[in-house]
């Protein structure tokens, strides 16, 4: 039975270039090419089960089976793992978060990324790191970056085989930090599915496709130099520009909250009096908080003091997605 079993666990990833809209929504093949870190702290185990005495899948997300819109996900990307290794025997799934879903940190992407190791894994096959990547990406394409580890690079493709994610520095080569100020624990209204195929809909993503080529190169720069003063402000213009083509999006979309402008100026401020940190969003309410690890205990302290702050999540830069031996059932 162990031979139909297995476990993986896999970290979340903070986009410091983010996603958002597709050139194939279908296939999930982005615009622009992204860059990202994996999160040690926010991480998805999930185990897989092949087992021919089941006459259906059985999903379980947390404590409680998967609701529909997620069973239906799921099982779509279960197709692609029956698909590659010509078999049909039915699956019970067990999957857990060790932070909220749907609230602005990535769960999808840590969720696609185990779910694709270990269900590949368990029905026999052994696919290497970009073939991994590319399953991963057809569940949530910042799936795609959560197989490899440290700093990641999703290079956008044209097409299937050519859109995969890469690791562009190992977890060691920076001690970055990415302290996750949680101002609200809610799931989002508008999932980013929805939201990618609403971009193109704002005039500005024209723009930010022709600003991104050398947006990416400042990253890289900046990153490979281990240079947050020359990041950060790149990556804050990145967060900004995706909440800006999202509230221009129609219909327009408010993942902008009070509470998260209070953090966004609450960092301004502690920058202004020489604390060296700057914010990264995503399509939730709440502040990614970029600093180095020598900073992340004050920065962490100051968050907690804000009102509107509900809880710290403090990250170091996480490995790539790996197979355990400790099964959820
Ligand atoms: O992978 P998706 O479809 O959930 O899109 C992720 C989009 C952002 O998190 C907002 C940006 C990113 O690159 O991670």
């Amino acid at each position: 039975m162990s031979a139909h079993k297995a476990t993986c666990i896999s970290c979340s990833n903070i986009a410091f270039i983010k996603y958002w809209g597709n050139r194939d929504a279908a296939l999930r093949i982005p615009l622009n090419n992204s860059i990202s870190m994996n999160l040690d702290h926010a991480t998805t185990t999930t185990t897989v089960a092949f087992d021919a005495a089941l006459n259906d899948d059985e999903i379980v997300i947390g404590d409680a089976p998967a609701n529909a819109a997620q069973r239906a996900r799921v099982i779509a990307h279960l197709g692609r793992v029956r698909a590659l290794a010509k078999i049909e025997t039915r699956v019970r799934v067990e999957s857990r978060n060790n932070f909220p879903m749907g609230a602005g940190i990535a769960s999808s992407a840590s969720a696609f990324a185990a779910l694709s190791l270990a269900a590949t894994r368990a029905a026999g096959l052994e696919l290497p790191e970009r073939e991994l990547s590319i399953l991963a990406r057809q569940g949530s394409g910042s799936a795609c970056r959560s197989i490899p580890g440290g700093f990641v690079e999703w290079l956008a493709g044209s097409e299937n085989a050519n859109s995969y994610a890469v690791s562009i520095a190992p977890p060691s080569f920076w001690d970055l930090r990415d302290v996750i100020a949680l101002v609200s624990t809610e799931e989002k209204k508008v999932g980013s599915t929805d939201g990618h195929a609403a971009a193109a809909s704002s005039h500005f993503l024209a723009e930010r496709v022709n600003a991104l080529p050398a947006r990416l190169a400042r990253v890289r720069r900046a990153l490979f130099a281990r240079d947050l003063a020359a990041l950060g402000p790149a990556i804050e213009e990145d967060a900004v520009e995706l909440h800006l083509i999202a509230m221009t999006s129609a219909p327009p979309i408010y993942y902008w909250s009070p509470g998260m402008v209070r953090v966004i100026q609450a960092a301004q401020r502690w920058r202004a009096d020489g604390l060296a940190v700057y914010f990264t969003l995503d399509a939730g309410p709440n502040v990614h908080l970029i600093c180095e690890a020598q900073d992340a205990d004050q920065v962490a302290a100051r968050a907690r003091e804000i009102s509107d702050v509900q809880q710290v999540i403090v990250n170091a830069p996480g490995g790539a997605a790996r197979l355990i031996e400790e099964h959820l059932f």
